[in-house]
């Protein structure tokens, strides 16, 4: 008889999250008001899975990143990535582990410093880490980038010189130089135009099927999710209010907000072109 199959860990686990803002004292003497933004959140991401979050604007999607990233604190609950509590760590400890998550922003131009060449950019996670090698780093950041289809001498330029595409792909070569287990993409393609957006999403897949890289993609857009994630969760007013594979959320969508979503999106269905490879997408951005 086989011995039985040890359970398998999660990668990211968010158990009963809530968060609450203090907003500033309307008066001198008055009591500070807060405002409650997210509610019992609770999901996991196994290795390997990604998992989408939709929601409409101010729903709390890019508080809940901030928490898992740890850059805040939620008020109640617990994240916890390969079984290890971000809140409950000593910073030190907490800076190590960074080097397993990292973030990619919305903005691809206000995300990178201007005044940086591209190697220092890139590397930034490796020097925050400690790594002081100006060889390696070099050797890595130029791995980096053309893992992301850019070229090697693009380490020497500054951030003016690229394409929005082309700073998204920076911006994902960045998070990956640490190899991290889980990259939180906060509206990683809202601010490209459609077809970059399909270039963008297509090097987010080859490198999860790849490198093994889970992601955690937040968009007001359920055709993104549908492009990447096996998982989706819809956000409303703080809350899951539905979740499920994107196929079935899209299908047969049950709560109102979900419905309204889906009925607003015409293009779930006609599908998104796919597959260019990285060499011809270094022509096409
Ligand atoms: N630092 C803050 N202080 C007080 N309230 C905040 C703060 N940051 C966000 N909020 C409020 O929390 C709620 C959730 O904001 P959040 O930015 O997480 O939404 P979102 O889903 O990312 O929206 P969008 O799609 O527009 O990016 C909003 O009502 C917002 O006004
Ligand atoms: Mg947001």
């Amino acid at each position: 008889m086989s011995a039985p199959t040890p359970p398998r860990a999660t990668l990211l686990d968010v158990q009963h999250v809530s968060h609450r803002y203090r907003l500033p004292r309307p008066g001198l003497l008055a009591p500070r008001p807060s405002v409650k933004v997210l509610h019992d959140i609770c999901f996991s991401i196994w290795p390997g899975q990604s998992v989408g979050i939709v929601g409409e604007s101010g729903a709390g999607k890019s508080t809940l990143a901030r928490l898992i990233m740890a850059l805040e604190t939620p008020t109640s609950g617990r994240v916890r990535l390969l079984g290890r509590d971000l809140h409950a760590m000593p910073a030190a400890q907490l800076r190590l582990a960074r080097a397993d998550f990292q973030m990619v922003f919305q903005d691809p131009y206000s995300s990178l410093d201007p005044r940086q060449r591209i190697w220092r950019i890139v590397t930034e996670p490796l020097r925050a880490l400690g790594q002081r090698d100006h060889a390696l780093l070099q050797h890595k950041a130029a791995e980096m980038l053309e893992r992301v289809g850019l070229q090697a001498r693009d380490l020497q330029r500054y951030p003016h010189e690229f394409s929005g595409g082309q700073r998204q792909r920076i911006a994902i070569a960045r998070a990956l130089i640490t190899r991290p287990r889980l990259i939180v993409a906060d509206e990683p393609v809202s601010a490209l135009d459609v077809t970059i957006q399909t270039q963008v999403l297509d090097l987010m897949l080859e490198l999860k099927q790849t490198v093994g890289v889970s992601f955690l993609l937040i968009s007001h857009d359920v055709a993104v999710i549908h492009h990447l994630c096996e998982e989706l969760l819809v956000m409303h007013r703080g809350r899951i209010v539905e979740r499920g594979s994107p196929a079935q959320v899209v299908q047969a969508p049950r709560h109102p907000y979900t419905k309204a979503l889906i009925a607003a999106m015409p293009r779930i269905g006609q599908g998104r072109r796919h597959a260019t490879t990285a060499e011809h997408d270094d022509d096409l951005i």
